[in-house]
């Protein structure tokens, strides 16, 4: 079968635009970005040029897009989507002029991709700016720029350099080329590799899918997974093949540790247009995973360095970039470039009104991109998975205080900044405006939307999480019983006894405390399919029935 006749069978297929969107979205409802002579309203963008958002794999729930869809649709920008079903949050968005079904898992060949991207093209029939909002996409456009680039906008990056990027092992080679401080690395490639770096590794250290596309075929572990012994490594790794896809990182302690994210957009000679830095208050999983809340921060020493990296390295395009400041030696270390739009890009707004995405379809018609600063005190709550975030950080904090048990504190305040560098302004800490992922007053239908492919789940892990309670309460109950049983079968306590230590039961009832309060935690390991090691992260995977990897 060739690629062409693959493409009728399981090709993209267009929702019909007008059952999707009988009208162009009613601008006379919308806010003030499209009010009128406002900064970043209609008249700001070439309306005649329409935007695709383009994904690969299967993240249905994807705030992202979403965001990217309205951002330009707010500007009179036609945008279209490509989606799992023709009912998905993006799909359904007043802003998306038409969705193009097509549920692609990241395992196809590349060719059929490009051929399902060519379709879609032809059917727009104009040419259309391509927004990824995953390393795939992002990967393949710039991979196949050439024949893609007869239907679609591209950023002129050179085409492998994205995939260095979105791969661990590129991305710190880059770093060591260009002086970026990135935490020590290990790629073992083979068992033998992993058992010698074992050997000799310092732990705890944290574990990471390696390559895009790998990532999707053969992921080793959900998301970072941090490994706390040589046992533990060398148990995780029997479940990860003769060619293992994995990072092996250096853990930068969180009690040491601030998450930095910088979003930006550059243009063709690789110069930022413009850039944004914030902090990260709280992620999903709960310290090792995608935003759940975040703050805009500014940063000039971080946004020179990420300038000066992207321009060492000629990128083009937008980006997102994870950075964790280790509080012990005062360095900002690289962990993570998505040439892409990262999910919370909304999070961060020029005084113009200009975000990464509409920076990028400004320059890419070839219109100016004012330079504006960003706004500052913005906030951004995602709030499928920021509920859960905040209870888990509460719960950790409590269990382990010297952890930092007030981690929105601990994360803004000037204090925590290294000796030599300038504390952030106690008023960055008050957040003016907070923006949130999926609810908007002139967009309702993609929060219900996502409420009602999140209940299915959702009541899922609950009642996982009911019956491993009963589990541990039967088994609490059996174990008292036992021990009552015990006691009473030793002979009447003599003047020894009475003076001994605490009661057994006291331990018993302590453990029984410890299991019901950690029950939530321990319950997602049980359940947690994604994760190849078994760690006490509660995956997103559980509440929407995906990977962590599609969150980000
Ligand atoms: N070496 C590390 N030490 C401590 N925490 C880390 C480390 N690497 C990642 N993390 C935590 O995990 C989050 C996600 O890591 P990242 O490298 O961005 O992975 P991904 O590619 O899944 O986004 C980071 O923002 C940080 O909070
Ligand atoms: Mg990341």
């Amino acid at each position: 079968m060739t690629a062409a006749s693959q493409l009728t069978a399981t090709g993209p297929r267009t929702t019909k635009e007008e059952t999707v969107r009988t009208t162009p979205p009613r601008y006379s409802r919308q806010p003030r970005e499209a009010g009128s002579a406002a900064p970043g309203g209609p008249g700001l963008a070439d309306t005649e040029v329409p935007a695709l958002i383009v994904k690969i794999g299967r993240y249905p729930l994807h705030h992202g897009g979403v965001a990217a869809i309205r951002t330009l649709g707010r500007l009179g920008v036609p945008v279209y989507a490509i989606t799992e079903d023709s009912l998905t949050p993006a799909a359904v968005s007043r802003y998306c002029r038409g969705s193009f079904v097509w549920p692609t898992t990241g395992r196809e060949d590349p060719e059929e991709l490009v051929d399902g991207l060519m379709a879609i093209g032809a059917k727009i029939g104009r040419r259309t700016l391509a927004v990824p909002t995953d390393e795939e996409a992002a990967v393949l456009l710039a991979e196949h720029a050439s024949p893609l680039s007869a239907h679609f906008l591209l950023p002129d990056v050179q085409p492998g350099l994205p995939r260095k990027l979105a791969s661990k092992q590129g991305l710190y080679e880059l770093c060591r080329e260009h002086g970026v401080p990135a935490p020590a690395s290990a790629f073992p490639s083979t068992p033998a590799a992993l058992a010698s770096f074992a050997g000799q590794a310092s732990f705890p250290l944290v574990a990471k899918n390696l390559e895009a596309w790998v990532r999707r075929r053969a992921p080793v572990v959900g998301g970072t997974t941090m490994l706390g012994t040589e046992q533990e490594l060398l148990a995780a790794a029997e479940d990860w093949g003769q060619e293992p896809s994995v990072i092996l990182q250096e853990y930068i302690p969180r009690e040491h540790a601030q998450d930095w994210i910088v979003h930006l957009y550059c243009d063709a000679e690789s110069n930022c247009l413009v850039e944004f830095t914030g902090i990260k208050l709280r992620s999903w999983p709960p310290h090792a995973g995608m935003t759940a809340c975040a703050r805009t921060v500014a940063n000039p020493e971080l946004a020179a360095a990420a300038a000066r990296f992207c321009k060492a390295i000629g990128f083009s395009g937008i980006a997102d970039l994870d950075w964790r400041l280790d509080l012990r030696d005062g360095q900002y270390k690289l962990l993570d470039f998505n040439p892409r739009a990262g999910a919370q890009f909304r999070l961060f707004e020029t005084e113009a009104g200009l975000d990464v995405v509409r920076a990028m379809h400004l320059d890419l018609t070839g219109r100016p991109v004012p330079a504006s600063p960003q706004v500052n005190g913005r906030k951004l709550i995602v709030e499928n998975v920021d509920p859960l975030a905040r209870l888990a950080y509460r719960r950790r904090g409590r269990a382990r205080p010297q952890a930092g048990a007030r981690p929105e504190r601990d994360l803004t305040l000037a204090s925590r900044v290294p000796a030599g560098q300038a504390a952030p302004s106690p008023d960055q800490d008050r957040a003016e405006r907070t923006e949130l992922a999926w609810i908007a007053a002139d967009d309702p239908v993609p929060f219900l939307a996502m409420l009602v492919r999140l209940a299915g789940p959702a009541l899922g892990h609950l009642s996982r999480v009911w019956r491993t309670r009963q589990v541990r309460r039967r088994a609490a109950r059996t174990a008292r019983a036992a021990q009552t049983a015990s006691r009473d079968r030793r002979p009447p306590p003599g003047p020894a006894d009475l003076a001994g230590p605490a009661p057994a039961s006291e331990g018993t009832s302590r453990a029984a405390g410890t299991a019901a309060g950690t029950a939530l935690a321990a319950s997602t390991v049980s359940s947690s399919e994604n994760s190849a090691v078994a760690g006490p992260e509660i995956r997103p995977a559980m509440l929407a029935g995906q990977r962590k990897d599609d969150w980000s």
